[in-house]
C-alpha cells in the first residue's frame, strides 16, 4: 500500500527530509527524503558513494543501524534517541515511520533551538543536557550530526530525544572500527554543541 502525501503539507522540515503526521496515527511521523537532497549527493558526495549498492539510502539505512546497535549496548537508554516505528512506501518516495516527541498540549516538541531562541531554556533544560552528555559518554553511539535542530525537549519525560544525525559517514568509518575513537569524536560534537549554545544564549 502507497501513502499519499503529496497533498499534505507537511509538519516540519529540515534540509534532508520532509515530516509529516502519519495519516493513521497522531503519534507517529513519515520522514521523506526531498528530491533536492537526493541530486544535490550525486554532485557533491565523496567518491566512496559511487560504491555502494544503495546509492539513495545510506543516510537512512545508517541510521538504521545506529538504531539498531545502540538497542543491543550496554546501557541502551532509548528514550534518548528517536524511537524507529518502520519504514513505509509513499508517493513522494519511500518514508521512515518514527514516534512524534510532543509537548503536554499535542504540539510537535521544540527543538533546543526553539527553546533558546524564545528564552524558554531554563536550569532544568541545563541539567538535563548535561545528563545527555553523560550519556554519549557513556555509550558507543555514533553521532554525525549534533545541533540545536535535532535535539528535541521531551517535556514529558523531561528528557531531551535526538531526532536526526545518529549513524556514521557513507562508506568505511574509523568510528564503528574503533571505540575510542568514536568517544573522541563524540567528546569533540559535545564541544562543538556546549559553544552553539554558548552563543546562541548570549
Ligand atoms: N521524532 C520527532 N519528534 C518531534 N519532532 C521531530 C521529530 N523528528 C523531526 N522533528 C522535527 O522536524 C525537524 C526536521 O526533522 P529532521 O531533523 O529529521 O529532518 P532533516 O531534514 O533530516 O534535518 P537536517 O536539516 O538536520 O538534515 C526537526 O528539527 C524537528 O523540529
Ligand atoms: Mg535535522
Amino acid at each position: 500500500m502507497t501513502l499519499t502525501l503529496s497533498d499534505t503539507t507537511p509538519i516540519a522540515k529540515g534540509g534532508e527530509r520532509f515530516v509529516f503526521i502519519h495519516p493513521d496515527n497522531p503519534d507517529w511521523l513519515i520522514k521523506v527524503w526531498h528530491e533536492r537532497f537526493h541530486k544535490k549527493q550525486e554532485k557533491r558526495v565523496p567518491i566512496v558513494i559511487k560504491f555502494l549498492r544503495l546509492k539513495r539510502y545510506w543516510s537512512l539505512l545508517n541510521e538504521l543501524t545506529e538504531y539498531l546497535a545502540i538497542r543491543e549496548c550496554a546501557k541502551p537508554n532509548l528514550n534518548h534517541i528517536q524511537q524507529i516505528v518502520g519504514l513505509v512506501d509513499t508517493d513522494l518516495g519511500l518514508g521512515m515511520i518514527v514516534k512524534a516527541v510532543k509537548k503536554e498540549n499535542g504540539e510537535l516538541a521544540p527543538t533546543t533551538e526553539d527553546l533558546v531562541k524564545n528564552a524558554q531554556y531554563t536550569a532544568e533544560h541545563d541539567k538535563a543536557l548535561d545528563e545527555y552528555f553523560d550519556w554519549m559518554r557513556d555509550t558507543d553511539i555514533i553521532i554525525r550530526d549534533f545541533n540545536l535542530n535535532n535535539l528535541v525537549w521531551d517535556e514529558l519525560a523531561k528528557k531531551f530525544v535526538l531526532i536526526d544525525g545518529i549513524g556514521s559517514k557513507p562508506g568505511f568509518s574509523l568510528r564503528s572500527f574503533s571505540k575510542a575513537y568514536n568517544k573522541k569524536a563524540n567528546f569533540n560534537r559535545i564541544q562543538k554543541f556546549k559553544t552553539r549554545m554558548k552563543k546562541a544564549l548570549s
